[in-house]
């Protein structure tokens, strides 16, 4: 989704608000721009559509140089991607500047009022009436500060927005509702991103935006004020602990297959120091401060969006399986919609790769006041969620580049059979045996990835369909369910995801030799009952392809395609499942030659509603 960098020093900051757009690249986007103050306080503003690098290449021929730049990546919401449509926004006199994520839910009303007002607007978006509503305020009082104030009272929706100005002397504001804002402390400039990702490599000294917050950056310094509590402080600086691990494509050709390929070390890292085998202990450190509550917890409710939700229907079986007690998964977006009696005995877990969703950020705040305990499965070290729940486990999966989540996924299942051991935490047969094999796992997983190239021929033989059913049974559902979105997302096939018990209430009328299904067939009691739907679906003419550990002639001879991971618990075995059927979403992906890492319509966090 979009992005904001900004800076603010001594020197010129065109090069630096580049390298980080650069940096953002990955989570999607459709055009750029970049505005600043040149020499006696021209202000300048350029954008382009498409890469960055054409905005990079247009800036090259300027001779421009500015020590105040905001730059911004844009992801369409309101008007296609034009140059008119892509930020920093300005005012009829083209003397304020605003970069902004997030949605202006009113501007339409804004809008209307402004023209009456004698305002003029070129672009399609709902940004464009920020500037001229500060424009509007500052004409009636003369202080900026104050009518950007005025200005953020009269907006309803979510906003991270940086404001500059020819008529300020070096001075940026930021302000911050619903969408993410960091400011760092360089040596000699600050430097402001929507994802301190930009950050890292410029500084570790960071103070995150809070809502409401209203920040003035000149001289090096911030000073904030908060227009909810009214009370102006100095910025609280935290020391940013980044979990980035090497992310260069290291020889591969896309980040999705690297991070495909990284997941045997996501596995460790996931549980390195928290696996006590010899002991049969899960020791989580981040949930220590909580430990005593925990105990208490009578209901728990995982809320999550994508491919986090599937990982948090895992938990769901993994939690009610081993630690008994009671989950239901709430898609983050119903959930905060929703009307549901929630008692004090009830726990919220959010799962999120970015930490940043405005969903499942939205589902978080719905309990804030119901005392009840949060806690977050995240990724991303010092997102909005890991600060806004009560404690949390992270996934320690480095950094994900690629839209499409695969590593991030296990990485929360991986945390998520953590967690239910750590509820029940007894030193039972069951506990040693699962722990064992998540120690196996990571060998299991490379075995797996070794036959890439058979992956590869089988999933080149399936990229010629335009319809797929994934049907599994047990833990083998929710892996069904992100297979099939895993293929929508990367090859822009249609495809469904099914519990194999539902088959036949519906499903199975869609089924002949032009709809393919992919079954998974976890070697365990439900496997004659799954096997049993992939010959009512033979006997209907569909081509089956089908993932399992257990070796049996009777499929053999059924099926279309077959294809045997490693066998594993249970409880982990449908992980294996799901990075094969990440490789085979990949491989259709690349045999249709669309761009894997970055699909249409897509971004990699969601950070509006
Ligand atoms: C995953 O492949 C998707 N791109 C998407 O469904 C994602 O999982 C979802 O938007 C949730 O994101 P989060 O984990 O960062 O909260």
């Amino acid at each position: 989704m979009c992005g904001i960098v900004g800076y603010i020093g001594k020197d010129n900051g065109i090069d630096l608000v580049l390298e980080g757009l650069k940096e953002l690249e990955y989570r999607g986007y459709d055009s750029s721009g970049i505005a600043g103050l040149g020499k006696s306080q021209d202000p300048f503003v350029f954008k382009e559509v498409g890469r960055i690098n054409n905005l990079e290449n247009k800036l090259k021929k300027q001779e421009i140089s500015s020590n105040l730049v905001i730059g911004h990546t844009r992801w369409a919401t309101h008007g296609k991607p034009s140059k008119n449509n892509s930020h920093p926004h300005y005012n009829n006199s083209k003397n304020i500047f605003v970069v902004h994520n997030g949605i202006i839910e009113n501007y339409l009303d804004i809008k209307k009022e402004l023209i009456q007002k004698g305002y003029t607007f070129y672009s399609e978006t709902d940004t464009e009436v920020i500037p001229n509503l500060i424009d509007y305020y500052f004409k009636e009082t003369k202080d900026f500060k104050k009518a950007i104030k005025m200005a953020l009272n009269d907006l309803r929706g979510t906003y991270a927005l940086l404001i500059s100005s020819s008529l300020l002397d070096n001075r940026l504001f930021l302000a911050r509702l619903g969408s993410p804002l960091v400011a760092g402390f360089a040596k000699d400039y600050i430097i402001i991103a929507s994802d301190q990702s930009v950050i890292l490599k410029h500084t570790k000294k960071v103070t995150y935006l809070e809502d409401f917050d209203l920040a003035e950056v000149s001289n090096n310094k911030i000073k904030i004020e908060n227009l909810k509590t009214l009370k102006t402080f100095d910025p609280k600086i935290e020391i940013l602990e980044s979990n980035l691990t090497e992310d260069s494509l290291n020889g591969f050709p896309d980040y999705m297959l690297k991070e495909i390929f990284d997941i045997p070390e996501t596995i460790r890292l996931a549980s390195r120091g928290r696996i006590d085998s010899k002991k049969r202990l899960v020791k989580l450190g981040g949930l220590d401060s909580v430990i005593s509550q925990l105990e208490h917890i009578e209901r728990i409710i995982i809320v999550a969006c994508g491919t986090s939700y599937y990982a948090g229907m895992f938990g769901e079986y993994l939690i009610e399986e081993l630690a008994d007690i009671p989950v239901e998964v709430v898609l983050a977006s119903e959930f905060k919609y929703k009307k549901e009696p929630i008692s004090r005995s009830t726990c919220v877990i959010a799962v999120s790769q970015s930490g940043e969703t405005a969903d499942t950020i939205a589902a978080l705040n719905k309990v804030k006041d119901f005392g009840v305990l949060k806690l977050g499965i995240v990724n991303v070290i010092g997102s909005t969620i890991s600060r806004i729940t009560d404690a949390g486990v992270y996934c320690h999966a480095g950094t994900e580049k690629a839209v499409a989540s695969t590593k991030a996924f296990v990485s929360q299942i991986v945390i998520l059979v953590l967690i239910s051991l750590r509820l029940k935490n007894v030193s039972s047969k069951q506990t040693k045996e699962i722990l064992k094999e998540l120690e196996n796992l990571p060998a299991k997983i490379e075995e797996l990835l070794a036959k890439k190239e058979d992956i590869k021929k089988i999933s080149q033989k399936y990229s010629k369909y335009k319809d797929f059913l994934f049907i599994g049974r047990g833990y083998d559902y929710p892996t069904a369910l992100e297979g099939a979105l895993k293929l929508k997302e990367v090859s822009y096939i249609h495809a469904e995801g099914y519990a194999a018990g539902e088959m036949k209430h519906g499903p199975i009328a869609m089924i002949d030799s032009n709809f393919p299904t992919v079954a998974l067939i976890g070697d365990d009691s439900l496997y004659e009952k799954t096997l049993s739907n992939v010959e009512e679906i033979k006997a209907r003419k569909g081509p089956v392809l089908v993932i399992t550990s257990r070796v049996d002639k009777k499929i053999k001879d059924l099926v279309d395609d077959l294809f045997y991971i490693p066998r594993s618990s249970n409880y982990t075995e449908s992980i294996l499942t799901a990075v094969f059927l990440q490789l085979f979403a990949y491989y259709i992906s690349k045999d249709l030659g669309l761009n894997v890492d970055r699909p249409r319509n897509l971004a990699k966090s969601v950070t509006v509603e």
